[in-house]
């Protein structure tokens, strides 16, 4: 019986991480409980059998999930592990895991996590040859339901467990990397592109995100996120009193506008707003129910700063009111919210009008 869930995050919310998956999980009749140390980039949630974690993935959907990258169902922690055979008790353990075809080797994103990046990548192919040598993981390409993950503490310390392939981050680690382009203003261009590739799926790129349409950016400047726009040749009206960068406005695709982004109305609806405007959550989510109840975007993908204490809390009141707004509005949507691997003291929210 897999009785925990592993959950990775960003080091420093394992707060948040453990407050959602407890309050999701109860929500579906599940319960258990969390156990973390601060700063060290994952926790655990055990819960209570005869319930197991297999079971919580199959009626909780990943996506539901803000504060976790990944997730997996593990055994009973491998402790004191001799370095001279490792493989040995992973093999037993993993006995009890269901069929997979890939195996992840990881560890937390955090420094420490880090410095077994090199171990990481060398156990890994010693182990997925013993774990196909030994039958208990199937033949590469051959199609699974779960994917293997060995999430390593230190050399002697491992946790082993599974992933469901179509309920899970696809990303090692949970983390999407991307290469920061070169003629981007700033460093923050790279959580409009992670979010795009985390909420949008890439058969619905065309439609959505390229080939000249139209956008709004409130908080523009000096234009990181503009420029992932222009990049996407998109027409951008760049709403933020500060200055934009020079090479940007020189593409003759943005219209800078020094305004209030709290008072600014466009002209006509558009296709994509984006706000990066950094104010109160609640006040954004405001702002965000009035564009969407007034149909000026027909997608919106904004940021809530979260540098208070409490962040879970206000994440779920922030939400509540914009569904709230919503569902007054009479509105049908697609709402998801990610902190992701690019965002520090935020998440993004992702809402899509139907
Ligand atoms: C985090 S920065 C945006 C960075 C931008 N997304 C980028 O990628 O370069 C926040 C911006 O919001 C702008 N801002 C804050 N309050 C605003 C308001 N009420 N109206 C318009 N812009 C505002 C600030 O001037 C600042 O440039």
């Amino acid at each position: 019986m897999l009785s925990n869930l592993l959950i990775y995050c960003r080091a420093g919310f394992e707060s948040e991480a453990a407050s959602e998956i407890s309050t999701r999980a109860a929500e579906l009749g599940f319960y258990g409980y969390p156990k973390f140390t601060a700063n060290s980039g994952y926790i655990l949630f055990h819960i209570q059998a005869p319930q197991s974690a297999l079971e919580l993935m199959k009626v909780l959907k990943f996506r539901r999930l803000i504060f976790a990258r990944q997730w997996i169902a593990c055994t009973e922690p491998l402790t004191q592990v001799s370095t001279k055979d490792r493989i040995t008790p992973i093999l037993t353990a993993a006995k009890a895991l269901p069929q997979s075809a890939e195996l992840l080797v990881e560890s937390a994103d955090t420094t420490e996590g880090r410095n077994l990046n090199g171990f990481a990548r060398k156990f890994s192919s010693a182990l997925a040859g013993a774990l196909r040598q030994s039958g208990l993981m199937l033949p590469r390409k051959q199609r699974a339901d779960w994917r293997t993950h060995l999430f390593v503490i230190d050399g002697q310390t491992f946790w082993l467990g599974v992933s469901p392939i179509k309920n899970s981050c696809r990303w090692e680690q949970g983390i999407l990397r991307l290469k920061f382009p070169p003629t981007a203003p700033s460093r923050s261009t790279l959580k409009l592109e992670e979010a795009w590739h985390w909420f949008i799926p890439k058969q619905q790129w065309q439609e959505k995100i390229e080939s000249g349409r139209r956008a709004v950016d409130l908080g523009a400047a000096p234009g990181g996120w503009t420029w992932q726009l222009v990049n996407r040749n998109m027409f951008v009206t760049a709403v933020d009193n500060g200055p934009m960068h020079k090479d940007l406005m020189e593409s003759g695709q943005v219209d800078h506008r020094t305004e209030d982004a709290f008072t600014y109305k466009p002209a006509k609806p558009v296709d994509m707003l984006v706000c990066d405007v950094v104010e109160k959550p609640s006040q954004v989510t405001d702002l965000m129910a009035r564009w969407a109840i007034n149909r000026w975007s027909s997608i919106l993908i904004f940021n809530l700063k979260l540098p208070m204490k409490q962040r879970f809390a206000q994440v779920e009141s922030c939400l509540e009111q914009l569904e709230t707004a919503l569902h007054e509005a009479g509105l049908n949507y697609k709402l998801e919210a990610k902190h992701l691997y690019h965002d520090r003291e935020e998440i993004t929210v992702y809402l899509e009008l139907g």
